[in-house]
């Protein structure tokens, strides 16, 4: 129903895809993992919080606006299953956006109450890379939300992708696990080449103590699905991208809801 947060109480599960940096391709897994949901058969929405580097209606090869009925409640649009509301419908892609604190939080909380979501099994939120008003927002709109850093692999990065951990606590959201992204080249001759260096999401989730959930391919055709707008796991659904996102989902499904939702019926 809208004129109300949907996912303050509702069964959804929100998934806050993080990183330290841009770059990292955390819009590429985000939209990966929402298509893959969709294809499981599961209801999926996305967010695309991202306000200064939107992607994702590009990535879905979406280009129609949210429709507007009675004047007020968005119909959001869909890509390869997936229902998308993103910063990118408001705001002409050749124009910078300037949009500050309080304009960004209102804006935030109108794409969740004032659009007509549905009451999807799953909604993945693109988060903006780093600290700031936009994470604080969202985690006041979406206490509930489990977070996943999208990493790479090269040792060095975890400095930074340990930013994306401190924001989740400091807004007090619970970090699932790790995602590794470009983790590897495979060759024609079928070997595994670590272009990046190896062992940094493996490491991260070390740290923070959770899952490493995948480790996703550098891959020609996952660039060219997002240029295109047909991401690779539904032009390729057999291909190693896709059997990597597969696994992912199954790992996050297997995530037991939130074990505690109030902070009172918190036991340390
Ligand atoms: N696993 C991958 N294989 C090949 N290209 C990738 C991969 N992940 C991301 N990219 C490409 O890298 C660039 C950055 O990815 P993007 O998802 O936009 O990163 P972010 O959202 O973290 O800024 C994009 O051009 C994207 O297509
Ligand atoms: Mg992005």
């Amino acid at each position: 129903m809208a004129g109300e947060n949907p996912f303050q109480h509702a069964s959804t599960r929100v998934i806050a895809l993080a990183s330290g940096k841009g770059g990292v391709g955390k819009s590429s897994v985000t939209t990966n993992l929402a298509v893959t949901f969709a294809r499981m058969g599961k209801q999926v929405a996305a967010l695309d919080a991202d306000v200064w580097g939107f992607s994702m209606p590009r990535m879905l090869g979406v280009d129609q606006s949210p429709e507007v009925v009675d004047d007020r409640i968005m119909v959001p649009p869909s890509g390869h299953g997936v229902r998308l509301i993103s910063m990118g419908f408001f705001v002409p892609e050749d124009q910078a956006v300037i949009w500050r604190g309080p304009m960004l939080h209102k804006a935030l909380e109108q794409f969740l109450t004032d659009v007509d979501w549905g009451e999807p099994d799953y909604l993945f939120v693109d988060m903006p890379p780093g600290t700031g008003d936009v994470s604080l927002s969202l985690a006041q709109f979406l206490p509930r939300a489990e977070v996943v850093i999208v990493t790479t692999p090269q040792p060095a990065a975890q400095a930074v992708a340990q930013r994306a951990a401190a924001m989740a606590a400091k807004v007090e959201l619970d970090v699932i696990g790790v995602v590794e992204n470009m983790s590897y080249f495979r060759g024609d001759d079928g070997k595994a080449y670590e272009i990046f260096g190896s062992g940094g999401g493996e490491e991260l989730a070390g740290r923070l103590g959770v899952p490493l959930f995948g480790r996703v391919p550098l891959v020609p055709e996952l660039r060219e699905g997002g240029d295109s707008g047909l991401p690779v796991v539904e032009a390729d659904p057999e291909g190693e991208p896709a059997r990597v996102f597969t696994e992912i989902a199954a790992q996050i499904e297997a995530v037991a809801p939130r074990r505690i939702y109030r902070k009172e019926l918190r036991l340390s």
